[in-house]
Formats: C-alpha cells, sequence, structure tokens
C-alpha cells in the first residue's frame, strides 16, 4: 500500500502531481511519500504488538536521506547504523544516542570511539577481535558499552546471493556453534556490557520459514548461553523482510512475521530489537524519469532511453531486480519495450521486452518501489550527477537532497603542479 496514484489520468505522489515536481526539480529524481512512510512504519510496528515493547531500529543503509530519518524518528523508531556517516545521520535527525544500534563487520577504531562517546546504544559485535578491540577502547575511556554477538546460523534465506547474510561462508557475524565460547570470553572482559545475541541472514526475505529456522536456533543458543551463566536480556532479529517489487510477489505481511515471532520467542524473556528497511522504505519511493528517445531494436521491442541510469538506480544491474515502470501520464495503449539508460553499459538495462504503457520521448515515467536502496546507493559513473531527492506531504514537496551537479564533482578534483 503506497501514496502514489493516478488522479485525472496524471500520476500524484500523495496530492502532488509528479510533472510539477519534473518542471521544479528535473529529472531523474527521486520522490518519496511521507505518509507512505508513517503508514509502513505504523503497519510494522502494529504487527509486531504481541510482543512487549519491541526496539525498532530502522536499516539506515536503505534510506538515508535525513529528512526520511526524521519522518521515522518521529515514528518513534532509532536506528540501525553500519558507519560513523550513518550514525551521524541518525543523530541529526534527532534519534537518541541510546536508540542507536551500530552494526557492520568493519567498524574501524576511529568509528568506535566516535560511537561510545556519542553513547550509542548498543554494538552488535560481529567478531571476536571486534569485540576485544571494543572492550579496550571502551575500558580505557571507563565505558561499559553495551554490546551483543551477532551469529550466523548458516540458514539459506532464500534471496539473491549477494543480499544473502546467514550462511556460514558468509562474512557476517561468528558461526553459531563458535558462539558460547566466544561469548564466554567477552564476557570476561572490562569495558564490556554483554547483553545477548543478534541476527539478520538476509534480505527482501520472501518466505518466513528462513527466519524462523534461524530464530529457532537462536532460541536453542540463548538457553545454552543461560546455561553458561551468562545474563541474556537483549535479542536483535535483524531485518530482512521482504516487499512486493511486481505481480506475483508475495512477500509475508508485517502482522504474519510478528505472529511468527511471537510464537517463536514467546518464552525466551528477552527485549526483541529489529532493524527493518525496505518493508518501511521500499515502496514509499519512486524514481522519476523522462524518456529521452525510443529507438528501434534488432528485434520487435524499440529500446525506450530514459534519463536515470544505473548509476542512479542500481539494482537492475547489481541483482537483475525488477522494478515496475509506469508512465506519469499513461493513455491506457501498452507496448513492448526495453527500458535502458543513457550509460555507456549494457549493464545499464532496467527492463527486457516489458509490457508498459505506451511512451515516446519527453513523456516521464516512473520505476517503483524504489525508497530502499535506490538513492543510496548512487553513484557518479560516466560523470553524471547525484540524483536528487524529494519528500511529498500532502500538496506540499521539499527538495530533500540537492542534485550534486558533475561541476561540484568535478571541482573536488585537482591536477597536480607536477602535471601542469
Ligand atoms: N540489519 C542488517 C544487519 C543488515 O545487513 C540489513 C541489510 C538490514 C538490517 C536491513 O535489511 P532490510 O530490512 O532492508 O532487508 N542493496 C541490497 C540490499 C542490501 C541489504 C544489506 N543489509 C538491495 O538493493 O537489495
Amino acid at each position: 500500500m503506497n501514496y502514489f496514484d493516478l488522479k485525472n489520468g496524471v500520476l500524484h505522489a500523495e496530492d502532488v502531481a509528479l510533472p510539477d515536481i519534473a518542471a521544479a526539480v528535473g529529472t531523474p529524481v527521486y520522490i518519496y511519500s511521507r505518509a507512505t512512510l508513517e503508514r509502513h512504519a505504523q503497519v510494522f510496528r502494529a504487527g509486531l504488538s504481541a510482543l512487549d515493547n519491541p526496539h525498532l531500529a530502522f536499516a539506515v543503509k536503505s534510506n538515508p536521506n535525513l529528512a526520511v530519518l526524521k519522518v521515522l524518528a518521529r515514528q518513534g523508531y532509532g536506528a540501525d547504523v553500519v558507519s560513523g556517516g550513518e550514525m551521524d545521520r541518525a543523530l541529526a535527525a534527532g534519534m537518541a544516542p541510546e536508540h542507536i544500534v551500530f552494526s557492520g563487520v568493519g567498524k574501524t577504531a576511529e568509528e568506535i570511539v566516535r560511537a561510545l562517546n556519542a553513547g550509542i546504544g548498543q554494538f552488535n559485535i560481529e567478531s571476536e577481535e571486534e569485540g576485544r578491540e571494543l572492550a579496550t577502547l571502551a575500558n580505557a575511556l571507563n565505558y561499559q558499552a553495551n554490546a551483543v554477538l551477532r551469529i550466523n546460523p548458516d540458514v539459506d534465506a532464500g534471496t539473491h546471493g549477494k543480499i544473502s547474510t546467514g550462511k556460514a561462508d558468509n562474512k557476517f557475524g561468528v558461526g553459531i556453534h563458535r558462539a558460547p565460547e566466544i561469548y564466554g570470553r567477552l564476557n570476561a572482559l572490562p569495558g564490556l556490557n554483554m547483553r545477548g545475541v543478534a541476527v539478520h541472514i538476509g534480505s527482501q526475505l520472501t518466505s518466513l520459514e528462513p527466519l524462523e529456522t534461524a530464530f529457532t536456533k537462536v532460541g536453542i543458543l540463548i538457553a545454552e548461553l543461560r546455561d553458561h551463566g551468562h545474563k541474556i536480556t537483549h535479542v536483535d532479529l535483524g531485518g530482512g523482510l521482504g516487499v512486493r517489487y511486481r505481480d506475483g510477489d508475495n512477500p509475508p505481511e508485517p502482522a504474519e512475521y510478528g505472529a511468527m515471532v511471537a510464537r517463536v520467542t514467546k518464552d525466551w524473556g528477552v527485549r526483541l530489537m529489529f532493524e527493518p528497511g525496505r518493508v518501511i522504505a521500499g515502496n514509499a519511493g519512486v524514481l522519476l524519469t523522462r524518456v529521452i528517445r525510443v529507438k528501434p531494436g534488432s528485434g520487435n521491442a524499440p529500446f525506450a532511453i530514459v534519463d536515470a541510469a544505473m548509476n542512479d538506480l542500481a539494482r537492475p544491474a547489481l541483482y537483475d531486480a525488477w522494478h515496475d515502470f509506469d508512465a506519469v501520464e499513461p493513455n491506457g495503449r501498452k507496448m513492448t519495450t526495453n527500458i535502458v539508460g543513457p550509460v555507456c553499459e549494457t549493464g545499464d538495462t532496467f527492463a527486457m521486452g516489458r509490457e508498459i504503457d505506451v511512451v515516446e520521448a519527453n513523456d516521464l515515467g516512473v520505476f517503483r518501489t524504489a525508497g530502499a536502496y535506490g538513492a543510496t546507493m548512487a553513484s557518479t559513473y560516466n560523470s553524471r550527477g547525484l540524483v536528487p531527492e524529494v519528500l511529498v506531504d500532502g500538496d506540499k514537496f521539499a527538495v530533500v537532497a540537492e542534485r550534486i551537479s558533475p561541476e561540484t564533482i568535478l571541482a573536488a578534483e585537482h591536477v597536480p603542479d607536477w602535471l601542469k
């Protein structure tokens, strides 16, 4: 459910007609709907209503835009961050430091110290080595860092290989069988307040089964850790819930997810934590683009060349991901076409042989479900600018991230004197 709908034949974000945004800001541009973000935040929370005071930490990596984070902060969300840069954003958006969870396999000493000084609520430790470093740094500064140990349950999440994180050969967490001994050693270190475990097996999960398998393993581990005398008070179940990208996708509803979690965790006696990203932001954004021209293809399907490219929305090139494409002013007719961007790579292809609304040069269209892992993964490849972002709220909109022009990027480069 989202608030991008046709009104009088023109696609709107809430009450704003998308051509108005194109006229004011240009294309390509990401457009987010505040009402959709809020709705998703509320639906996810409601799905977990059987749980006692779960901690909700929005996965900043999915959409780190400051205004988006502000909307979610106002919904009572904290943040899951994986870098000092993401931490700064969450804090700038007004999220309380104690509501921020610091994840990631490669936290640097500098980032750890900054997070300690900022009073970050919890570190999700991904290895014994990281735990020892955190303990040393915290102890030297007289902190007791709240920490949980991320375990790798060796479960196949059944999603794209590049966004699976819970198989034994993925880089994330410590093997679940080694977890008790590692936990014991970390627990003995001054500077650390070990209080539980974390798990996250992958993203865009369309079945609850692998999640349930992983959580069940975590339940067994908790019992084992308690048998060893450890106090387990917090368990972070990560993110991963999939969204609908195309007809036929049937991801579990947050309520089904919540019911499964409630059932599996009912005897755990811990505070559960969650790190949803895509399920909150995915359908709350579209990428608005303009058709540059349509050229004939060698077969039946012409190429619709749009002004958005793989540098603006990398998911199709990286994961063969599907994003629905709709004309902003559809005329009811359809055509079969290949949708491509201007970048000089065959990978710069959004769709092949896709039946879409008829579009021609200068028409506007949107790629849907682009609110998560869209703008945040943009690059300047082919010396293109960085795509701007707009937030819509009812009948008003604002540019919440400016377009960074190729000139600005060029201005940050320098030719050394000895080359002049
Ligand atoms: N927590 C951790 C530790 C994570 O690694 C991730 C995502 C999340 C939470 C949020 O997962 P979500 O609820 O959004 O599924 N760029 C890829 C997705 C990468 C996900 C990385 N980790 C894509 O465009 O599909």
